[in-house]
């Protein structure tokens, strides 16, 4: 498949599934998790930090760390990439489904609502005791751990962690979606996280067309139908642009 083709079959495609990884929030600033340079975890290990062992085992810590996060992607605004696919959804209204590994909320902030976080939301914390989730004070009048306003419990990161399990009706979305795709977009993911990353065969056993921009080759590349070697603004634009 060439880019004029991957292009028309993005604009005749009904039904659109697509898959958003951190790539598409560097343009915001926001770190990816494991670019050398600038990832998070050039600094810290997952283990660490983001997994139900480090928080149990020191909870200041973990709650440190998301906190620092939570204020950078408030000062964060969504970019073209997010923009760009606010729009795809409004063009492909209810065949449009977007898949999320980001907890940042920029897609949200730009306007997608046929929307799943896959890996929770960071401006969002989890009542330990009962389950309830709000959201997250502003980031200058926050101080954590967060008490649950229903039952005064101790809130977590509203983040799914190393060893946990994504939210079922989310993943099963997901997959029905990409299953029943004509076209999957797979954006700014490295491709090493399962079952997100996995999300691309489900499209591509039924036939369909699976399109990746990412400026570097992952682990899905060869696997896929066309591959934009770009960042998620450019290559949306790229892939979107009137004729
Ligand atoms: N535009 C598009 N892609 C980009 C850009 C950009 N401007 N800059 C970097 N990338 C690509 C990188 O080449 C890399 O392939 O984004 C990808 C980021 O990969 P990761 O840092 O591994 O992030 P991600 O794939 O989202 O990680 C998946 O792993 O750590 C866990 O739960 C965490 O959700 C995360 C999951």
């Amino acid at each position: 498949m060439n880019l004029s083709q991957a292009r028309a079959a993005l604009s005749d495609a009904r039904r659109v599934a697509v898959l958003t990884g951190a790539g598409i929030s560097a343009e915001s600033g926001i770190p990816t998790f494991r670019d050398a340079q600038t990832g998070h975890w050039a600094r810290f290990k997952p283990e660490d930090l983001a997994s139900p062992e480090a928080y149990f085992r020191d909870p200041a810590l973990v709650w440190e760390w998301y906190a620092g996060r939570y204020r950078d992607v408030m000062a964060a605004t969504p970019n073209t990439g997010h923009t760009l696919l606010a729009q795809l959804e409004r063009q492909k209204a209810d065949g449009f489904f977007l898949a999320t590994q980001n907890v940042d909320g920029l897609h949200a902030r730009a306007g997608s609502e046929r929307l799943v976080e896959l890996h929770g939301n960071l401006t969002t914390a989890r009542c330990e005791v009962c389950g309830h989730i709000e959201d997250l004070p502003s980031p200058q009048d926050f101080t954590p751990p967060p008490v649950c306003s229903r039952c005064g419990g101790r809130m977590r990161p509203n983040i799914v962690w190393f060893g946990e399990f994504l939210p079922e009706q989310a993943l099963q979305a997901s997959a029905d979606a990409f299953a029943a795709a004509d076209v999957a977009l797979v954006i700014g993911t490295s491709g090493v996280v399962y079952p997100a990353a996995g999300l691309a065969f489900e499209t591509l056993e039924r036939g369909g067309t699976v399109i990746e921009i990412n400026p570097d080759e992952t682990e899905l590349t060869p696997h896929l139908s066309f591959s934009l070697r770009d960042t998620a603004s450019k290559g949306l634009a790229t892939l979107t642009e009137e004729d």
